[in-house]
């Protein structure tokens, strides 16, 4: 137990020192200085850092967050759509919101889905896991009641992110050391690897909502794989037909060859893993496109009108990287276990292209969305090795 709580400690000073000079308190630099001396901290030291940093947190959540949370994408989306930059420069926001057609779902870590499952009071085994452990972290302080001490540090995400980070990553370990056999797996390293595959699988997506019921988006596409840069005619044909026995028509033939002509350079997406052999979903921001139905009243965000759209790029009307096709979707997304996050946001926020981004959707969005949600935004950049946060914040 002593030794889990000096590596905690010695992450959290590292977090502190890395990302908040202005506000780390005398004390976390005493008690970091006598880290590196190898002698722990005192007790006293690391109750009242402790103390300081649930405080730290507070006073950053309310802190006036800069709008401009990636200037190079900006930049980006102002060489591929003036309108748009407009519209995004005169308010570009985001914020947790109910699941509603028109907004995001961000998939969440899986150590912020623990933290947050842990809070719900989950009783399936991982999220009680995390909650045995922070348990044990809370230090006795007299005159204060254990219950009230849980309720004060579970509501710190940075720090049971990292509890449940270190958890799930040490488990995950000793689970790839050990025998391959699948009967020797519990209950436990089942509803780990469940946990920890549909994480991976859908890694960082941020998904459009199309279509939705309740706390469920019943149709949704990943707004943030991109899948190809032009059109060949398998692709074309794919994306206007679908894998039906269609396509072979006069009418049909020529559409695919105006939709080749049209889309020489084209921003196609992997929506999702269903409806794979459905046509594609064309979404785009015009309402003057002939057979284009506004996704939900008030959101300026279209579906369809291939045709007219295909017409209106040749003519001049419109540039291919005004729109965004889509193969496959997602069916069936829900709030419900804490995977996914719900967010509001400005059109040109969904809209806008998604290739080459010097700053990930993903960070774009939970950064706009500030609080918990920036801090993980930051705390899962420092473990990606392709992105640089240079950003001015
Ligand atoms: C936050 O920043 C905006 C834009 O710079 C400013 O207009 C607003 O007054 C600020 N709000 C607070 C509470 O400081
Ligand atoms: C989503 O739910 C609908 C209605 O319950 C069902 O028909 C469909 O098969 C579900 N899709 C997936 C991928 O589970």
């Amino acid at each position: 137990m002593a030794r889990s709580k000096g590596l905690s400690f010695a992450l959290v000073v590292a977090l502190v020192l890395s990302r908040a000079p202005l506000l780390v308190p005398r004390v976390a630099l005493r008690a970091s200085a006598e880290a590196k001396s190898g002698s722990g901290p005192t007790p006293e030291a690391w109750r009242d850092f402790r103390a300081q940093l649930i405080a730290r947190e507070a006073q950053e959540e309310a802190q006036n967050r800069s709008r401009h949370v990636a200037p190079r994408n900006e930049e980006l989306l102002r060489s591929q759509s003036e309108e748009l930059w407009n519209e995004y420069m005169h308010g570009a926001w985001a914020h947790v919101a109910p699941v509603e057609v028109g907004g995001l779902l961000c998939r969440a870590p899986l150590p912020a889905q623990l933290t947050w499952l842990m809070r719900q009071g989950a009783e399936s085994f991982w999220p009680q896991r995390v909650r045995e452990a922070l348990l044990k972290e809370i230090p006795v302080i007299e005159g204060r009641s254990r219950k009230e001490m849980f309720e004060t540090w579970s509501k710190n995400t940075m720090f049971c992110y990292k509890l449940a980070d270190r958890l799930t990553m040490e488990a995950l370990h000793q689970l790839a050391e050990r025998s391959q056999d699948i009967r020797s797996l519990t209950n436990a390293d089942k509803e780990l690897i469940q946990l920890y595959g549909d994480m991976e699988s859908t890694w960082q997506s941020v998904c459009l909502v199309l279509s939705a019921v309740g706390d469920m988006a019943t149709e949704a596409v990943t707004l943030n794989r991109p899948f190809a840069r032009s059109l060949d005619t398998r692709l074309a044909r794919l994306l206007l037909f679908g894998e039906s026995q269609t396509g072979a028509s006069v009418k049909e033939q020529t559409l695919l060859e105006r939709s080749l002509q049209a889309f020489g350079e084209a921003a196609v997406y992997f929506g999702g893993p269903q409806g794979l052999n459905q046509p594609g979903v064309l979404v785009h921001g015009f309402s003057d496109i002939e057979g284009a139905e506004e996704i939900a009243p008030g959101t300026r965000i279209y579906r369809g009108g291939v045709e007219a759209a295909i017409e209106g790029i040749i003519d001049g009307r419109y540039a291919p990287l005004d729109f965004r096709w889509f193969i496959g979707r997602h069916e069936n997304l829900t709030t419900q276990r804490a995977a996914w996050i719900p967010v509001a946001c400005a059109r040109p926020v969904a809209l806008k292209q998604c290739l080459g981004l010097p700053k990930p959707l993903w960070h774009e969005v939970l950064e706009l969305c500030g609080g918990e949600h920036a801090e993980l935004s930051k705390v899962e950049l420092q473990k990606r090795g392709d992105v640089k946060d240079d950003e001015p914040e």
